[in-house]
């Protein structure tokens, strides 16, 4: 199966170069403050999506249990080292268009800062929907590319590219922009249901964060953020949308939800260090902690 381009976190110091010494503290706060509004109060089992290091994972209280899926091994050793191993985390290696999972077993799903990477965002979004049962919840957000910065250096011609065409906008190798409208129509063609809209990081501006404390201005940006259910301006917009039904959200052991990410044979083996797959023969790995659904390891 050929799958589109990933942009690879291996090896990245991301978590500490963007977020602890990168002077985002305004935005992780920002952030959290949308998430507290979006989240339900309880769940069972929550599929984070591009968890990376695991920054928002301890936000994410009400879920019983936590599948951190990321396509970088070292992302999830920085977020198992944060964590800790416990029935409460499963951390998997895996790449979002070819989810290693069972459909409709997770009764939540968010996706933050990671549609950001997707070349063929509605396949990614498809692969969601597909192990998302009814009544589940997706909390997704995306980087808009109708934000008033980029509509301002359109308008002054310092951008060639249209902030207002529906396509989304590649700005950087495996970096994309996306328009409110394309994630509102790709959402509702797989039947999600948008609830709630939160525009987030109204303050992204260097001389705001410089002069004014990152409290405060998260506190203002939480002021704003129910504008979003109106019109949205901002780089990162947030949306709470759900499956109709109810009852979805499976328990029972993690290994029995798995299923071979190449030929979707289920169940998988379970031989201890490594998944077996009855249906291709192939064989992954379970180090350290990560079932790593990348590559087989025969
Ligand atoms: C910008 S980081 C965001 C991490 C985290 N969500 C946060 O907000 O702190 C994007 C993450 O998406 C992951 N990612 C990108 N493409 C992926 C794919 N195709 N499958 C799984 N993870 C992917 C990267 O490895 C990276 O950890």
């Amino acid at each position: 199966m050929t799958t589109p381009p990933v942009c690879d976190y291996e090896g990245s110091d991301y978590q500490t170069s963007f977020w602890e010494q990168g002077g985002r503290q305004y935005e992780d706060r920002a952030e959290a403050i949308a998430l507290k509004r979006l989240l339900p109060a309880g769940g069972r089992l929550l599929l984070e999506l591009g968890a990376g290091a695991g920054r928002n994972t301890p936000r994410y209280q009400g879920y019983e249990r936590i599948v951190l899926l990321d396509y970088s091994r070292t992302q999830l050793q920085q977020a198992r080292a944060r964590l800790g191993s416990s029935e409460r985390y499963i951390y998997v290696a895996a790449d979002i268009y070819k989810l290693p999972f069972i459909d409709g077993i997770f009764d939540g799903a968010t996706m933050i800062r990671t549609l950001h990477h997707m070349a063929e965002a509605p396949k990614a979004l498809a692969q969601v929907r597909r192990v998302l049962g009814p009544g589940a919840t997706f909390i997704l957000e995306y980087a808009n590319k109708l934000n008033l910065k980029a509509i301002l250096r359109y308008w002054l011609g310092r951008q060639s590219w249209s902030p207002f065409s529906l396509e989304p906008v590649e700005f950087a190798a495996l970096n994309f922009d996306f328009h409110p409208k394309a994630i509102r129509g790709w959402l509702a063609e797989l039947g999600f249901d948008v609830q709630k809209v939160l525009t987030v990081s109204h303050f992204r501006m260097g001389f705001l964060k410089r002069t004014l404390p990152a409290g405060l201005l998260a506190g203002l940006d939480g002021w704003f953020q129910p504008s979003g259910a109106l019109f949205q301006l901002t780089p990162s917009v947030f949306v709470r949308s759900q499956l109709s039904g109810t009852g979805s959200g499976a328990t029972g052991k993690m290994v029995d939800l798995f299923c071979c990410p190449e030929c979707a044979t289920h169940p998988l083996q379970d031989n201890g260090d490594h998944l077996a797959c009855p249906g291709c023969g192939k064989k992954w790995a379970l180090r350290d902690g990560i079932y790593d659904f990348r590559e087989s390891i025969s």
